[in-house]
């Protein structure tokens, strides 16, 4: 059985082609980093639009590295939730038409289920139950994960995602779009402790939230100070920037790693599967991998290249397809975030 797979929820147009044994037959990603850098973020109708030139393209190229052809698919999955509306209904709608045209079935697949299902793929054994942690530039949440398309939410960011917390910050310091990979590589050269900045909600073990404004305000203070400011204009030495942003990633990194396991010692859970953007961060992965060692608990953090967004974790649709769960065409897209599924 071949499976092909869209991805279109943020700023990414990817399509794979999977078999039901998770064989990965190709994967092709579009990104758009370039259109959105100039804005220091992702601007969604510039995205939508992206999305409508590529993804055609890209699933021309995605069955011809397969060698597969239209007709040989069985099943054509589509990431409907959660994202930006514009840009998930163009996944969809692609979806939907080749369904139509081709007569097979079409599958829904939950964005934040595929990162953490990127972990299930990487293991090549079961990862479930576990918590499920997904840190991307959209999303910095925490699941109960019973399946693996059986979700409950512990909790998440109740204001910025730690992703996009990299990216305004890296903007501050007139680094790079996307700023996650931009921050990793000038803290690698500074000191994570020359600036102490605030760890929200740390004094807490049971609440299971993230906050991040408040670090992204306090590095701003640290560089600027009140009032309106152009950081363009702001002259910091490299070994600045680069004590900045080893401070900042190590804020961030302390409050996802005490949260998760905070997660793990409140649901007796022994299994941690990390996945997301910035689950691709390589002081994040050394401090996970640490405590796991530290704490006995079963670690699984999704592969470099599927952390940030691909549609190779979309290979999930296996699971659904063999739970049933088919979809109507006349599905839709959620851009919302799902608590509860299964
Ligand atoms: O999962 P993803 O591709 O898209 C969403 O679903 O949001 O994540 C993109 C985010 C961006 O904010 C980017 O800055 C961050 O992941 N990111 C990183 C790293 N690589 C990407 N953050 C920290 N360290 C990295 N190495
Ligand atoms: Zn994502």
């Amino acid at each position: 059985m071949k499976i092909l797979t869209l991805e279109s929820t943020c700023d990414e147009t990817a399509a794979a082609v999977v078999t039901e044994q998770r064989e990965v037959l190709s994967s092709v990603v579009a990104s758009q980093d370039q259109l959105h850098r100039k804005f220091g973020g992702v601007v969604p109708e510039i995205a939508s639009r992206a999305h409508l030139e590529r993804i055609l393209p890209v699933i021309d190229q995605a069955t011809r590295e397969a060698k597969v052809t239209l007709g040989e698919l069985d099943a054509v999955a589509v990431a409907n939730t959660p994202g930006l509306a514009g840009s998930l209904l163009v996944g969809l709608a692609a979806a939907k038409t080749l369904c139509l045209a081709l007569d097979i079935p079409l599958i829904a697949i939950n964005h934040l289920q595929a990162h953490v299902y990127a972990c299930r793929l990487a293991a090549r054994e079961d990862v479930f139950p576990c918590v499920g942690m997904i840190v991307s530039g959209g999303h910095t949440s925490l699941y109960r994960c019973r399946e693996a398309i059986e979700f409950e939410l512990l909790g998440g960011t109740i204001d910025d995602a730690a992703g996009e917390a990299f990216d305004k910050v890296a903007a501050m310091l007139s680094l790079p779009y996307p700023g996650g990979p931009s921050i990793e590589k000038a803290a690698a050269d500074g000191n994570r402790e020359a600036y102490r900045f605030p760890r929200a909600l740390m004094d807490d073990p049971q609440r299971l939230d993230f906050s991040f404004s408040g670090l992204k305000t306090a590095v701003r203070y640290k560089i600027a100070g009140p009032g309106r400011v152009d950081f363009a204009d702001i002259n910091l030495s490299s070994r600045q920037v680069a004590d900045l942003a080893a401070s900042f990633q190590e804020a961030v990194v302390d409050c996802l790693v005490g949260k998760a396991f905070a997660a793990l010692e409140v649901t007796e859970m022994q299994t941690l599967c990390v996945g997301g953007g910035v689950a691709a961060n390589s002081r994040l992965r050394q401090r996970l991998d640490q405590q796991a060692q530290g704490k006995n608990v079963r670690l699984h953090m999704a592969p470099l290249n599927l952390c940030t967004d691909n549609a190779v974790m979309g290979a999930i649709a296996i699971e659904r397809l063999r739970a049933g769960m088919v979809e109507k065409l006349d599905l839709d897209v959620y851009p919302g975030v799902v608590r509860k599924t299964g």
